[in-house]
């Protein structure tokens, strides 16, 4: 009789009995109205979970808890070395701040269904916001604190919010990020105007509100009396995350509230092998998915102490600062990017900060968001000496596709390989025609539909984006925009996007709206942009330029400077848009279109075939030489 492992019957179960097996992970949470349906069919492509059930994701993070035992125990932990400042939430405080503010925002007209904006730095005031919102019905999209205003606005007009959640400022290294000035100047460019502006004053920058549509955040907690959390139905959103996509129009990613709180339940146990009561940190920010799922909701739905970090893993104030963390709030779990690891071995390779603190509490270490290279992953395995896990998803789904389970079962690393696919996802290697490849070799990553419940029902008011993005390529599939293969033992490799994405020291952004920003410039004919490897980030972007023929030899540097500086002024800083050079063509094939992929494998230096379809090979050998010169010239 063959034997079957526990992973095995787990993820056989998860595909072929859905009905019963996510009824089952759904009966382990406290709803208002537990689901009896598991999966409805909405149309040949749309799915939704659990669409009978009655919940509330704020119930579930403070009030479950607080009637159960917890209510003294730690819910959030806030450390910020960027301010020097320490703050602690027991499950019954940050419930009353919550309720607190969930009232204040009713009391301004804030009810379910309305959409609200949060951009604000990694303060406790950003999770007690989204919460607030979930306790009501409000949806929260949340804008990464990096992005500039003209990111922020674009957010602001597709999501139309009733009210904008901020901050004075925001604080990094040895500089102070202007929050409140940015909405203004966001506001400026957008068409929508929310009735209020709500902001959280910080010391480190006051700032003069009218008090009629800006107001303060503890004035507004202040307001309100506490309430009660809003029945929901298990298909109402949560959230909605803007994530870059292939053009300048970020996608904003529908999460549900039922299906959520499933899937984040299911994989703190399984998954991360997180048990309630236990510390676990997310090393993210509240503006990315990580930060959403494992800073915000999965840990206190499982009633973890959930770590808030503002602050960098090295220079605050050393490549010691995780293990400062580690030792001080005796963290079980750690997760993070493999870049921040990148930065800590580049910095003390000896790790002779580790030497220094008892890390001893720390269980396993979880790396997410880019590749993680082998080198950082045996330098982490070595010095920790406790499994380090590469797992992979995507904003998209919102909780991890790939995985080696530690709740489960765990199996033995492969390094380069993010081992197995997590029950729910029925994860196939595609060739461009959409047959199954044979192991070993490489094609795009797809999920054969219905994807299971967490993962985004929709694009925010967009379902004809949502099918052509993720539905259309491969009939009966969700394509993730990845490439990869699977081993003969079914681990599953990601070797990199297929599309105009790249991930930036884990940030995720988009070559194709870089590219939208510098063909904007008056003096640019033409460019492509293309994610270029690099050490510490992982990506970084590099633009190729054709200028008009107008331009004089002397502007050219010029002009270069100008685009760097228009990336940054746009996207953010976090796009490190750095290099760029000014080339005579760009190579395209016959029919016009650029061949960025080759670009792409060209300059990174992977084996690429000159496609016969090029119409002037001779470019390609051009623009690695510029390349080249231009390395030379950066050292
Ligand atoms: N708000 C405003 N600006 C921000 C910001 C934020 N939240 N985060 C980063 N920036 C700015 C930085 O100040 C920097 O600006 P500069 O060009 O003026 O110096 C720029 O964006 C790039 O910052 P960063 O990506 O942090 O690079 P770095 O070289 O300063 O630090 C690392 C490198 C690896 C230490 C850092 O990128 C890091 O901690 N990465 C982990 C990322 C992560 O957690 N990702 C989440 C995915 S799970
Ligand atoms: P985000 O939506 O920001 O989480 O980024 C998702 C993308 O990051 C994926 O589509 C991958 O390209 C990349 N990614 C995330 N995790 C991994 C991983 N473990 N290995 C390789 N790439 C990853």
């Amino acid at each position: 009789m063959t034997h079957f492992s526990k992973y095995q019957k787990e993820y056989h179960a998860s595909l072929e009995h859905k009905e019963a097996f996510w009824l089952e992970q759904a009966s382990k949470l406290d709803w208002f109205v537990t689901p009896e349906k598991a999966l409805s069919k909405v149309s040949e492509k749309k799915f939704t979970w659990f669409e009978d059930g009655v919940l509330n994701t704020s119930h579930l993070a403070l009030d479950h808890h607080v009637a159960n035992g917890r209510a003294d125990q730690l819910a959030l932990v806030y450390d910020s070395p960027m301010t020097g400042t320490k703050k602690t939430y027991t499950y019954k405080k940050l419930h009353d701040q919550v309720a607190r503010f969930a009232g204040g925002l009713r009391a301004l007209g804030v009810s379910k269904g309305d959409t609200i904006v949060i951009y604000m730095p990694m303060i406790p005031e950003a999770v007690i916001a989204m919460l607030a919102c979930a306790r009501i019905g409000a949806i929260h999209s949340v804008v990464f604190g990096g992005f500039a205003p003209h990111e922020l606005a674009l957010r602001i007009d597709d999501a139309k919010p009733k009210a904008i959640i901020t901050a004075s400022c925001g604080i990094e290294i040895n500089k102070i990020i202007p929050y409140k000035p940015y909405v203004d100047k966001a506001l400026e460019e957008a068409s929508h105007n929310p009735a209020y502006k709500i902001i959280l004053e910080r010391p480190e920058q006051p700032e003069k509100l009218d008090y009629v549509q800006e107001i303060g955040f503890y004035h507004v907690m202040s307001q309100g009396k506490a309430i009660d959390p809003e029945p929901l139905k298990a298909t109402d959103p949560l959230y909605i995350l803007y994530t870059s996509g292939t053009t300048g129009t970020p996608k904003g990613i529908v999460r549900d509230n039922g299906g959520h709180a499933v899937a984040m339940k299911y994989s703190m146990d399984h998954v991360y092998n997180a048990l309630p009561g236990e510390v676990y940190w997310a090393a993210s920010d509240v503006g990315w998915v990580v930060g959403h799922s494992y800073i915000v909701y999965a840990p206190l739905i499982q009633g973890c102490t959930t770590i808030l970090y503002e602050g960098k893993p090295i220079k605050t104030p050393d490549a010691g600062a995780f293990w400062r963390m580690i030792e001080e709030y005796k963290i079980n779990t750690l997760f993070t990017a493999p870049t921040a690891f990148r930065a800590i071995r580049k910095e003390d390779f000896e790790a002779e900060h580790l030497w220094k603190y008892d890390v001893s509490s720390l269980k396993a270490l979880f790396l997410a968001g880019e590749r993680c290279d082998p080198a950082t992953y045996e330098w982490a395995s070595e010095k920790l000496g406790i499994p380090v896990i590469d797992h992979w998803w995507q904003t998209e789904t919102g909780w991890p596709i790939v995985a080696n389970m530690l709740g489960l079962e765990s199996f033995p690393v492969k390094p380069g390989s993010a081992t197995k696919p997590v029950p729910g996802f029925d994860v196939r290697i595609l060739s461009h025609q959409g047959e199954e490849v044979a192991s070993g070799k490489e094609g795009y990553i797809a999920i054969k539909l219905p994807l299971p419940p967490g993962c985004l029902p929709t694009l925010w008011q967009n379902d004809e984006r949502f099918v052509k993005s993720y539905l259309s390529m491969f009939e009966g599939y969700y394509a993730t925009g990845d490439g990869g293969y699977k081993d003969e033992d079914g681990y599953v490799y990601i070797m990199g996007r297929v599309d105009d994405v790249i991930n930036v020291s884990g940030h995720r952004l988009s070559t194709g709206e870089m590219e939208e920003i510098v063909a904007g410039h008056e003096h640019v004919a033409e460019c492509a942009v293309i994610g270029i490897d690099d050490e510490l980030k992982g990506q970084v972007p590099f633009g190729m330029v054709v200028l008009k023929n107008d331009v004089v030899e002397a502007n050219v540097m010029q002009i270069e400077n100008e685009l760097i500086a228009l990336v940054r002024e746009q996207i953010g800083a976090v796009a490190c848009f750095k290099r760029l050079i000014a080339v005579q063509r760009l190579p395209k094939t016959r029919s016009g279109k650029i061949l960025r992929r080759t670009l792409r494998q060209m300059i990174n230096g992977l084996s690429y075939k000159v496609p016969s379809t090029i119409d002037d090979p001779k470019i390609l050998e051009e623009i690695n030489e510029s390349f080249q010169l231009q390395k030379i010239h950066s050292i």
